[in-house]
């Protein structure tokens, strides 16, 4: 056994397309401990959804390849386990929330049937009748109406078949739920609903959580832990009232933070990090920030930074050698 419920050491994955090779994960390492929720934040293209995709064995078959590290979920090595193994763990022990909902959902079964799928997999002691209250119970927690459980994926909107992979993924009661931008898709009143619903059953059932998201606000409301992702590599983390003080962050963790509209000042204003992600097909020798850093010198372009660290804070960055050790 682990110490860790979940964890993944060294991590790298990349797709092999025809016309290049996407180093899409490089160097990833995290751990998490049973019911802690640890924040994943990063732009678009930095490696998120690969990261969950690979603790579940889902990358796309041929394409995706994971080339180095490991991932251990309560001592089960993931990435050589048996089809039968990952089964029994998608199933039953973990859940996703995918970023595209039609992932979760199947086109051909309504989604009564689908929801019931999942409780007569988890809970196969459940009667019928008690099984039908629960669909009926998680369909209105996520705002559809129960009368709609007869109708099929397409018959809903976007949104909505957004809401109905959260009800499927909560309903299964997992040990860890990775939760890929959830609410990302819909509108702001129901993402705070949806969310403080996520909380409470998170809560209720001591679910360890990855919740990955671009909004820094929602991961100080509910998470403990944050890792920022650049590059395919996690550049800060910490205990969110660490990184949250912004005392000391990463250059783009502190482009992050001024990105975020102000609307407490006189002016809302907008800072976005200037340039674009990293390219993941040339991936640069030095630091995978260094070309979008205002601080960057030519050491950052040369030598690639490691991680300094203060208590449950690290930095992958030249600036902050000297703050404490090396880890
Ligand atoms: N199936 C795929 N084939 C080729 N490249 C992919 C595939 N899926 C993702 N990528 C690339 O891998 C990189 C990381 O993507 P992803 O993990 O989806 O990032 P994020 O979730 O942080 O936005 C991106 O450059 C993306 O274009
Ligand atoms: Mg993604």
């Amino acid at each position: 056994m682990g110490e860790h419920l979940l964890e993944i050491k060294d991590l790298y994955v990349q797709y092999n397309t025809d016309d290049a090779t996407v180093y899409a994960v490089n160097g990833m390492n995290l751990t998490l401990d049973k019911g802690e929720v640890l924040g994943m934040v990063g732009e678009t293209g930095a490696g998120k959804s690969t990261t969950a995709l690979s603790i579940l064995q889902l990358l796309p078959p041929k394409v995706g390849e994971i080339t180095r590290g490991s991932i251990t979920y309560d001592g089960t090595d993931i990435l050589n386990a048996k089809a039968q193994v990952m089964r029994g763990l998608r199933g039953a022990r973990i859940a996703m929330i995918f970023q595209d909902p039609m992932s979760s959902l199947n086109p051909i079964l309504t989604i009564g049937q689908q929801i019931h799928e999942v409780l007569e997999l988890h809970f196969p002691s459940m009667s019928r009748e008690e099984m039908d209250n629960r669909v009926d119970e998680i369909l209105g927690l996520v705002g559809i109406q129960k009368h709609r459980k007869n109708e099929y994926p397409h018959q809903f909107s976007g949104g909505m078949k957004q809401r109905i992979g959260i009800a499927m993924a909560l309903v299964a009661e997992p040990e860890l739920l990775l939760a890929d931008e959830p609410t990302t898709a819909l509108d702001v009143t129901i993402q705070a609903q949806i969310l403080q619903l996520m909380k409470e059953l998170q809560q209720k059932h001591n679910t360890a959580m990855i919740l990955i998201t671009h909004n820094l606000g929602v991961v100080a409301e509910f998470c403990e832990k944050v890792c920022v992702v650049y590059g395919g590599e996690i550049i800060e983390e910490g205990a969110v009232e660490d990184v949250f003080t912004r005392e000391k962050n990463h250059p783009y963790t502190q482009g992050l933070f001024e990105s975020i509209p102000k609307l407490t000042g006189p002016v809302e204003r907008l800072v976005p990090i200037q340039g674009f992600m990293v390219d993941p097909t040339n991936l640069p020798k030095g630091c995978s920030f260094a070309e979008r850093c205002p601080y960057a010198t030519d050491r950052c372009r040369a030598e690639k930074p490691g991680f300094y660290m203060d208590g449950t804070h690290g930095i992958k960055c030249f600036r902050y050698e000297n703050a404490k050790g090396e880890a």
